[in-house]
């Protein structure tokens, strides 16, 4: 009568392991791309937009800091790796559009639709069979541990927005808010 442990946590402890924890991120966004499309107000429309960025960007962070470079060190799959880095572009390029526009630009919604398809071919790549994921499960990439680095540096990034968007710029620094920027500070 022993319970099973639930599927795909990590041995050490509750916390989800790396394949889990970027799998509910891409569930995440996927929900709120499909909000977007039944989104009426443009306030709505703009919550949810801002939500997909800021999402998206700490996602590929921590892939792009973490998960993909052991993946490479792991697999040495240059193919999917570098195919995957040159996507996160795209979609990067892309969400600074979004960010730089808003609901009453005739072009807003045509972006976001663009990137919820974007994203879609990515995330395809990622977790279908023979694709990264699939492939890092294979290796011998400590997936537990990766799990709470990517934990770690996610919560970082998260506070580092927050932080952004709440806190009025130090006086003398208001120049920094000309570009729009909350993501890295460089440090
Ligand atoms: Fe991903
Ligand atoms: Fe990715």
């Amino acid at each position: 009568m022993a319970r099973a442990k639930p599927a795909k946590k990590s041995s050490r402890n509750d916390a989800p392991d790396a394949i889990a924890l970027l799998k509910a991120d891409h569930r995440q966004v996927e929900d709120w791309f499909e909000e977007f499309d039944k989104a009426r107000s443009d306030d709505r429309k703009q919550d949810l937009a801002t939500k997909i960025c800021n999402a998206l960007k700490v996602h590929a962070t921590i892939e792009e800091e973490i998960f993909y470079p052991a993946f490479l060190a792991a697999t040495d799959d240059k193919d999917l790796h570098h195919e995957a880095t040159i996507e996160h572009n795209g979609a990067k390029n892309l969400i600074a559009e979004i960010e730089a526009s808003s609901p009453d630009d005739d072009y807003f919604k045509a972006k976001v639709t663009v990137l919820s398809e974007m994203i879609k071919h990515h995330v395809k790549e990622e977790e279908q069979p023979g694709g990264m994921f699939a492939e890092a499960r294979d290796s011998d990439m400590d997936l537990d541990q990766l799990g709470e680095q990517l934990a770690a540096r996610k919560a970082e990034l998260e506070g580092e927005s927050d932080e952004g968007d709440d806190t009025p710029p130090p006086r003398g620094q208001r120049e920094r808010g000309e570009t729009g920027r909350v993501m890295k500070s460089g440090r």
